[in-house]
């Protein structure tokens, strides 16, 4: 089915030159980038997009690695947009991502993993909304 899923390249990701590379990576695999901008994201707009991850002991670090300098974000069509996406970007934890996924050759660590991407269908919709807004049509 045709889908569009959130992407976001994180903080370590635009950093250390990556942009540009990941992008494509995504183009390659015939997805679309239908939505893109950069931007910083502030505290608040941070927690809503990791509310569900309010309680647990890591928040507050990855409230300030996700907040810490500019990022990419954008939406990503495709069909089975959201678990293909999610196939490229690999596990949580790069150490246990399966090989050649962009979390085992670039993340760092589990919070600094440089790339987000929905997890769902609804949760697409719903960080498509938080991000872009009104600019966000459906
Ligand atoms: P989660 O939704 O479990 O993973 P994913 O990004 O693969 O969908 O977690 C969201 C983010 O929370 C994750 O990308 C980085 C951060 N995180 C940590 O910082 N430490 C952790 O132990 C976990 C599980 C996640």
């Amino acid at each position: 089915m045709e889908e569009r899923t959130l992407v976001i390249i994180k903080p370590d990701g635009v950093e250390r030159n990556l942009t540009g590379h990941l992008l494509k990576e995504f183009e390659r695999n015939n997805l679309r980038i239908s939505r893109l901008k950069m931007m910083q994201a502030d505290m608040e707009l941070a927690r809503k997009h990791y509310a569900e991850l309010a309680d647990k002991p890591f928040f507050n670090k990855l409230l300030d690695y996700i907040t810490r300098g500019p990022l990419v974000v954008c939406v990503i069509d495709g069909e089975d947009a959201v678990n293909r996406v999610r196939e490229l970007v690999g596990d949580t934890d790069p150490k246990i991502a399966r090989p050649n996924t962009i979390r085992t050759l670039y993340g760092k660590d589990k919070t600094e993993n440089t790339v987000h991407a929905s997890d769902s269908v609804e949760s697409a919709e719903r960080e498509m909304l938080l991000w872009f807004g009104e600019l966000y049509d459906k």
